[in-house]
């Protein structure tokens, strides 16, 4: 039997740091609000012209070089994103392999909005359980700030841009393998969270090629809510029947949105505050790329060990949601 390993992490950050205060000199908040509500101090803002590809390819080098696998041997890329380099082709994915040099490989992109990155984790799982690829390189990567409304205070305090990337490979040892994923999705709530224009649904000759005609729009509060009751109902659900304890989890790596969303859940599975990742103070919401991030974080600071269980969760736009019970593999 063919088993997909989680073997290595890299990510990348831009060098640009928006602060709450420069945000309250632009909308009407303030740094006492928005840390209270959400747990965000500040966040990376990429340049001007920095892409989305820019940021992934630097995460994906980290990855490569950390796996120790030679270029020619990865044979598929996937990117999360919902900030592409251009909607909706090329694929962002195909331009980091270009830019990787890795050669004519299977690449495309897929839209899981915040979910992103756990959803490539499942399609890359398949592919090398069944035997179609060997050694796939999986991205998260997003300049949400070209999407972002900066005049509208219910969204732009909370996005920030960022990429993380993984390499997940076949081996045929099973305690090295993914152990679950999930993920779902309910469409019943698109309209919660959505760039409402620029798709066929609003096509671009009727907004004509106004400034924030593709911005993102959300129902906060809302989604606020559906996200704890679906997180808590799914981490549970991927504990309970992998017969897992909360205790067993070394690393419970939320996604980055809302730091009392991530304490909702975190308090609803009993997990201890050492086992919460928490970079949602430092980089914001980072969409697809907030995992990989999250997990690059622990493993820079030395926290993240061979062998140790990862516990990922995610909710985005859509609505999706994904979790993922993962022991870290690297190549001994
Ligand atoms: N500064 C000051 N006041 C504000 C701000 C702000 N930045 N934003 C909203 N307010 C005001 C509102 O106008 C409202 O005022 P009112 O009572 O006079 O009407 C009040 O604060 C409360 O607004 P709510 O929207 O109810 O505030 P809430 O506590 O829900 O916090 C937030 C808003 C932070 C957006 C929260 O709802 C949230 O984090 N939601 C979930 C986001 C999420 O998880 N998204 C999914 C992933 S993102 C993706 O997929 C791309």
């Amino acid at each position: 039997m063919t088993y997909a390993a989680f073997r290595s992490i890299g990510a990348y950050v831009p060098e640009k740091i928006l602060t709450n205060e420069d945000l309250s000199k632009m909308v009407d908040t303030s740094d006492e609000w928005i840390v209270q509500r959400t747990g965000i101090k500040e966040r990376r803002i990429a340049a001007k012209d920095e892409r989305t590809s820019d940021m992934g390819v630097e995460a994906a080098k980290l990855a490569i070089e950390r796996s120790g696998l030679k270029l020619e041997e990865i044979d598929m890329v996937i990117c999360a994103t919902i900030s592409p380099d251009y909607f909706n082709m090329p694929s962002t994915a195909t331009i980091i392999s270009t830019k990787l040099g890795l050669g004519n490989i299977t690449a495309f992109d897929i839209s899981a909005a915040c979910t992103g990155f756990v959803y490539i984790i499942s399609i890359a799982k398949a592919f090398i359980e069944s035997g179609m690829k060997k050694n796939v390189l999986i991205i998260g990567a997003e300049k949400l700030s070209a999407i972002t409304d900066y005049t509208d205070r219910g969204t732009c305090i909370l996005f920030g841009d960022g990429a993380g990337a993984a390499i997940i490979s076949a081996t045929d040892n099973k305690d090295e393998a993914i152990i679950d994923v999930h993920t779902g999705s309910d469409g019943k709530y698109a309209d919660l969270l959505m760039t409402p224009n620029g798709g066929t649904g609003s096509p671009h000759d009727s907004i004509g090629q106004e400034a924030g005609a593709c911005f993102m729009q959300m129902k906060g509060n809302e989604t606020f809510k559906v996200a704890v009751r679906t997180l808590t109902k799914d981490v549970k659900e991927i504990l309970a029947e992998n017969n897992i304890s909360s205790d067993e989890v070394k690393h419970f790596v939320p996604h980055q949105a809302n730091y009392r969303i991530i304490k909702a859940v975190g308090d609803a599975l009993k997990m201890r505050d050492d086992q919460v990742v928490l970079t949602v103070e430092k980089f914001g919401n980072t969409s697809g790329a907030s995992i990989p991030m999250a997990i690059n974080d622990i493993y820079e600071s030395g926290k993240l060990k061979a062998g140790e269980l990862m516990l990922l969760d995610a909710f985005g736009g859509g609505l999706t949601w994904g979790s993922a019970l993962i022991p870290f593999s690297p190549v001994k």
